[in-house]
């Protein structure tokens, strides 16, 4: 793939052919992502301050630094250099920008091949450089990253690179130090409650306040995951409410959490197992998500620190091993066993105190 396979509905307004039925016109026929993809850096919620207004000055004298954006999935990254380019090139866009993703090859060839060609041959437009998107540029290897480098400087006045990426670390420093980086944050809650009630307004959705909370909840920030769960659960059920959201993610509700937590913490070991087991079970639950509800939790309950330290370093532990596909069942119980000696790491500190 070279350019970029994008619409810029904004721009051309063409991109259909005439007879399309109005679904296609109207965008409908897209996923709400796609759909409500931000057009322009106003458009982008949240990171006004920290990247819209320095990346939009940075445009307008006409001086745009080679850019590391890098972050949390759906926060804006990709949304933001293409609303950039948009404003950029407008209709040029195509023959001005190379999009690279993860998709694409991306090795030492490419490098030489690709992305030389595209730099090295002249410009054509009045902006006075062309721009290469480099997508999702963890996955690059370190010796394509490493022939980047010179690339980069060689290449200066013709072209800017943008690179992008969820793990800064993965890029390595010699181009981190060529960049000027941004660092996109998550998704705070009013930012996307602002967007999200102009995307209920326009779709005509019945989303309760509960709905909305619980939304927020379970997307952590990403605003990608608001629209895809709000789309999953609009095609289920006719209004929106925290049930709706809880049971379209398969996450636990808050209530089932702090049941679970209060068996954790009070009952006998083999009580506690089998009520949480029986839960687990019954309503689908995944381990991995009960332990990270429960950290959440346990943020607002009240236990001496070192209680509280040994749980979290062993809740880590726990997750850890579940991510590289432990038996739920028994993680389940080495996670109770915790709490058990959590509770008397706490009795043991309130006797020596008394
Ligand atoms: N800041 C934002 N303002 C408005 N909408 C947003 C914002 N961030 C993300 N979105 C929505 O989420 C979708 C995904 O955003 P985008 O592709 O820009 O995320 P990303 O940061 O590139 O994520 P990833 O790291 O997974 O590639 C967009 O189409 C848009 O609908
Ligand atoms: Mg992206």
């Amino acid at each position: 793939m070279t350019a970029m396979d994008v619409d810029l509905p904004s721009q051309t307004g063409k991109s259909h052919a005439m007879n399309v039925d109005t679904a296609a016109e109207n965008g409908d026929h897209l996923p709400w992502v796609e759909k409500y993809r931000p057009l322009t850096l106003d458009d982008l919620v949240s990171q006004q301050e920290i990247i819209s207004t320095p990346v939009q000055n940075f445009m307008n004298q006409g001086r745009l630094p080679h850019l590391l954006f890098y972050g949390p999935p759906g926060t804006g990254k990709t949304s933001t250099i293409l609303a950039c380019s948009r404003q950029l090139y407008g209709s040029e866009y195509s023959s001005m920008v190379l999009e690279l993703n993860a998709s694409d090859e991306r090795g030492i060839d490419v490098i030489r091949n690709q992305i030389i060609s595209f730099a090295s041959t002249r410009r054509t437009s009045t902006i006075g450089f062309k721009l290469i998107v480099l997508d999702e540029a963890d996955a690059m290897t370190q010796a394509a990253q490493s022939a980047l480098r010179r690339v980069i400087e060689k290449y200066t006045t013709n072209v800017r690179f943008c690179i992008i990426c969820n793990y800064v670390s993965k890029i390595i420093p010699a181009l981190q130090s060529r960049c000027t980086r941004f660092r996109f944050a998550p998704l705070q809650t009013e930012q996307i409650t602002s967007r999200l009630d102009m995307i209920t307004h326009k779709e005509g959705i019945k989303l309760t306040d509960s709905g909305k909370q619980a939304l927020l909840r379970v997307s952590h920030g990403d605003m990608r995951r608001v629209l895809n769960i709000l789309q999953a659960c609009y095609a289920a059920y006719d209004t929106i409410d925290d049930a709706a959201v809880y049971h379209s993610t398969g996450q636990p509700f808050p209530a089932d959490i702090e049941y679970i937590l209060h068996a954790l913490l009070n009952d006998e070991f083999s009580t506690a197992y089998s009520k949480i087991n029986h839960m687990r079970i019954d309503k689908g639950l995944a381990l991995a998500d009960i332990i990270t509800e429960v950290h959440e939790h346990l943020g607002n309950t009240e236990l001496p620190t070192e209680t509280r330290i040994y749980l979290l370093d062993h809740l880590a532990e726990v997750e850890h091993r579940l991510s590289g596909g432990a038996n739920e069942s028994i993680q389940l119980s080495t996670m109770l066993g915790h709490f058990k000696i959590a509770m008397e790491i706490a009795a043991s500190g309130v006797a020596s105190k008394s």
